[in-house]
């Protein structure tokens, strides 16, 4: 079923645990986070980067996509269809015509009052069609598709003014986390995150979720993190799985055999992701 994050998210809030955004790339991807999250009976967030969509054909091909496996596999959990990053409000609204269920819009490169412009509009336009909106205040280190970006940490006075003048479902404070691999020890402001939680209603999303350690996962769960988005480390052990599988069979020419080389250590990764989350239906 696609539906938004909202009921999923405020139930994670309550009950302190978080529900896995998992970033798809292509068919494959998105098939095994689908048939994996089925099985174990969990909600999942399938993110979709700005550049993702355009890899796979668009928001229309992604959405074809996601709600055709959804009825093709039988899969009975709550599925959210959700754009990672989205970096202008004509980019949310497509995918939302597309048939999104959710949207970020990652607008944290300009100004706090800017920021709270272009969210605004795009809380607008979602909330009318039933879809969430999650924003992000201060801005989260790393490469991401289009963006190369330095970090700045969120206070907690920037995101109740976002929170209070936009109405947002869900906010991403950056606070110490980066997109991709980390260099030494990821240094999140827990501190921050806490007093965060306890002043927002809405629930908080953590993204770089790859690299960090179990016991700051579980940390930030319990300082209120409801969402965390990983995409590096699915990339990763995707990727060393169909080169290991390559070397063994130089013969193969099949793309079907190639790619679906990497099934058993995406859907691996992902039964311990859950675990780690303490995710519930
Ligand atoms: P990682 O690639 O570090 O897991 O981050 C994913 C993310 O935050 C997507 O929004």
């Amino acid at each position: 079923m696609l539906v938004n994050f909202k009921e999923m998210l405020m139930k994670a809030k309550k009950e302190k645990y978080a529900v896995p955004h998992l970033n798809i790339n292509d068919l494959e991807w998105t098939k095994y986070i689908l048939e994996k999250c089925n099985e174990l009976q969990v909600p999942v967030i399938l993110g979709v980067s700005e550049g993702a969509a355009k890899y796979m054909g668009g928001y229309n091909a992604v959405s074809g996509m996601v709600k055709g496996l959804i009825k093709d596999l039988n899969i009975t959990i709550p599925v959210c269809l959700h754009v990672d990053h989205g970096s202008t409000k004509d980019a949310c609204i497509k995918a939302i015509d597309a048939g999104f269920t959710s949207v970020m819009i990652d607008a944290s490169r300009h100004d706090l009052e800017e920021n709270i412009k272009i969210t605004k509009e795009v809380v607008d336009y979602a909330h009318e069609r039933g879809v969430s909106v999650e924003a992000e205040v201060g801005h989260i280190g790393g490469t991401e598709d289009n963006i190369t970006s330095s970090a700045t940490n969120a206070t907690l006075e920037d995101c109740l003014t976002l929170y209070n003048n936009t109405g947002i479902d869900s906010l991403a404070p950056a606070l110490g986390s980066v997109h991709g691999f980390y260099k030494g020890e990821p240094n999140l402001d827990f501190e921050t995150m806490k007093t965060i939680n306890e002043n927002l209603p809405i629930p908080l999303v953590l993204h770089g979720g790859t690299g960090i350690p179990d016991d700051k996962i579980k940390k930030a769960i319990s300082c209120g993190i409801s969402k965390i988005n990983i995409n590096t480390d699915l990339q990763s052990v995707w990727s060393k799985a169909v080169r290991k599988y390559l070397e063994e069979n130089k013969d193969v020419y099949d793309p079907r055999k190639i790619i679906g080389s990497g099934e058993t250590a995406i859907k691996t990764r992902i039964e311990e992701i859950v675990t780690l989350f303490g995710t519930k239906l």
